[in-house]
C-alpha cells in the first residue's frame, strides 16, 4: 500500500509534536514545518498529499500556504485549523481552495477523519484521471494493431464512417476484433463524449432482452416495481453496440426494425414514443446471408443494418500481422513486471505463423498472456508453446516431399520406419537429446518416444574426445 505524506505546519513545537504523534500513529508519513516559509520550501522540494496548517502564525499565515498550493497546482490537499474560529476565515479558506477547516481544540479522531476524507478525495481524483487516460489510449484508433492490406482497408473504412451517423454492421469470426472496431467508430465520432452502450443480444434471455433494450414502465409486468430505462435510452446521443445480432428473436427483430426506420421506440408497457438519437452498430460472427435464406433473420432488417458492412478478416488470412500483434501483447502483459517474456524465437514464431488460429486475435492474446505468466525464460521456444498449437500445425503433408510409388512397389513398413528414424534423430539432435523436448517437437509423450528410441536402437552419439 502507498503511504501518504502529510506536512504539518505550526509555529508551536508542542502542537507540531502532538499532531505528528496522532497522524503517524494512523499510518501516515509526517513531516513538520515551523513557519509558512519553511512549509513552502518543503512543498517545492518534496511531494505531499496533505498539508495541515495552523491559520494564525507570525509573519505569514496559513492561508498563504493554501494559496501557494492551489496556485502551483501541487495536487496536495490543504486543511486549515485555528483556535480563533470565525465563520469569515472559514469561508475565506474554503474559497481559496482549502479542502476543510477544523477548529481548536480538536480531538485526535476529528483531525484523522478529515485527513482520511482528504486522502479518499485524492484517490478518487487520481482514479478519474487514470480512467480518462485509459479510455483515451485504449480506444484511440491505434490500439487496433495491423499493417496488412486487409486491415488497412478496415482502418480506412472506420475512419470514413466514424463521422457519419450511418448504421454499421461489423462482420467477422469470433475474436477478430469486432467490438474493438465498434468502439473505435464510436470514440472517433462526434458522439465520443456520449455513452457507448454494448448489448450482447446472445447472452440475454429473450424475455428480458426487450425491456433491456427499450426499458419498461412501472407495472409493465410482474416484478416491474418501477420505471426502468433501457439501453437505447441510456445511449441517447451516443452509440449502441448490438453484439451477436443474429441471436435476436423474430419478435424483437420487428421492434428493432421500427427503431431503425422511425428512430423512435416505446418502453415495455408504455404508450409514449421516445426519440432515439442513437447510432447503431451491430455485429455478428454468423453469415447473415445464410440466416436470411434459412428464414431465421428478417431480410428487411438485414438490409437496414447492412448499410455499411465492415468485414474483419480472420487472423490466418493476415499472417503478416501476427508478429506485430504478438509484440503488442507482449508489451501489454509484461508492463509492471520484471520477468515475463520478451519475444518468440524464430522457430516458435514459425509455428505461430502456420497455426490456423480458430480463436483469432483473442486466442493469440490469451496465449501471450498465459506465456508471460508461465514461461520462465525471456525468449519463447517451440517447446514452451501449448500442445494445442503444436498439434494444430502438424501438417505433415506440407513437409514431406511427394514420393512416387515405384513400379515394383515398396516395403511400406521398413520405409515408414526409416522415415520415422530420420525424423526422431533430427528431433533428438535439435534438443540435445533432452527427451522431453524432443517428444514435444514430435507431439509425442515421453514414454512413446523412449519406446521408439529403443525399438530403433538409437543412441546418443558419444562425445568426441580428443
Ligand atoms: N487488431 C487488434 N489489435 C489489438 N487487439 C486486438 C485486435 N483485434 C482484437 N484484439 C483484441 O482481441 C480480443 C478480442 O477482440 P473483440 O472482443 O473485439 O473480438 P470480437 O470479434 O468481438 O469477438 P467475439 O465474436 O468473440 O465477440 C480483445 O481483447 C481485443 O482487444
Ligand atoms: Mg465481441
Amino acid at each position: 500500500m502507498d503511504t501518504y505524506k502529510v506536512l504539518v505546519v505550526d509555529d508551536e513545537e508542542q502542537n507540531r509534536e502532538f499532531l505528528k504523534g496522532i497522524i503517524s500513529e494512523a499510518g501516515y508519513d509526517v513531516d513538520l514545518a515551523s513557519s509558512a516559509k519553511e512549509a513552502i520550501v518543503k512543498l517545492t522540494q518534496d511531494t505531499y498529499h496533505v498539508v495541515l496548517t495552523d491559520l494564525y502564525m507570525p509573519e505569514v499565515d496559513g492561508l498563504e500556504i493554501i494559496r501557494y498550493v492551489v496556485k502551483h497546482e501541487l495536487g496536495c490537499i490543504g486543511i486549515i485549523y485555528t483556535g480563533y474560529a470565525s465563520v469569515e476565515t472559514a469561508v475565506e479558506a474554503m474559497k481559496i481552495g482549502a479542502f476543510d477547516y477544523v477548529t481548536k481544540p480538536f480531538k485526535p479522531e476529528e483531525i484523522l477523519v478529515v485527513i482520511d476524507k482528504a486522502i479518499d478525495h485524492l484517490k478518487l481524483k487520481e482514479e478519474n484521471i487514470q480512467l480518462k487516460e485509459q479510455l483515451r489510449t485504449r480506444y484511440r484508433f491505434d490500439s487496433i494493431v495491423g499493417t496488412s492490406d486487409r486491415m488497412l482497408r478496415v482502418f480506412d473504412l472506420v475512419e470514413k464512417v466514424a463521422n457519419t451517423d450511418a448504421t454499421v454492421l461489423v462482420l467477422g469470426e469470433s475474436g477478430t476484433g469486432k467490438e474493438l472496431v465498434a468502439r473505435a467508430i464510436h470514440y472517433n465520432s462526434s458522439r465520443a463524449e456520449k455513452p457507448f452502450v454494448p448489448v450482447n443480444c446472445g447472452a440475454i434471455p429473450e424475455e428480458l432482452l426487450e425491456s433491456e433494450l427499450f426499458g419498461h414502465e412501472k407495472g409493465a409486468f410482474t416484478g416491474a416495481f418501477r420505471m426502468r430505462m433501457g439501453r437505447f435510452e441510456l445511449a441517447q446521443g451516443g452509440s449502441i453496440f448490438l453484439d451477436e445480432i443474429s441471436e435476436m428473436s423474430p419478435n424483437l427483430q420487428v421492434k428493432l426494425l421500427r427503431v431503425l426506420q422511425e428512430r423512435e421506440f416505446e418502453r415495455v408497457g408504455g404508450v409514449k414514443s421516445i426519440k432515439a438519437d442513437v447510432r447503431i452498430i451491430a455485429a455478428t460472427n454468423k453469415d447473415l446471408d445464410v440466416e436470411v435464406k434459412e428464414g431465421r433473420f428478417r431480410e428487411d432488417l438485414y438490409y437496414r443494418l447492412n448499410v455499411i458492412p465492415i468485414n474483419l478478416p480472420p487472423l490466418r488470412d493476415r499472417k503478416e500481422d501476427i508478429p506485430l500483434l504478438a509484440k503488442y501483447f507482449i508489451d501489454k502483459y509484461s508492463v509492471e513486471k520484471t520477468g515475463g517474456i520478451r519475444e518468440f524465437s524464430r522457430n516458435a514464431m514459425n509455428v505461430l505463423l502456420r497455426y490456423r488460429w480458430p480463436g483469432n486475435v483473442r486466442e493469440l492474446e490469451n496465449l501471450v498472456e498465459r506465456l508471460s505468466v508461465l514461461c520462465d525464460r525471456p525468449v519463447v521456444e517451440v517447446d514452451d508453446l501449448p500442445d494445442k498449437i503444436l498439434r494444430g500445425t502438424a501438417h505433415v503433408s506440407s513437409i514431406i516431399p511427394h514420393i512416387e510409388l515405384p513400379d515394383e512397389g515398396i516395403d511400406l513398413s521398413s520405409t515408414v520406419s526409416e522415415f520415422e528414424k530420420s525424423i526422431i534423430i533430427q528431433a533428438l539432435n535439435r534438443s540435445n537429446w533432452v527427451k522431453n523436448r524432443a517428444a514435444k517437437l514430435l507431439r509425442l509423450n515421453r514414454t512413446t518416444l523412449v519406446e521408439k528410441i529403443k525399438k530403433q536402437k538409437l543412441q546418443k552419439p558419444a562425445e568426441i574426445s580428443l
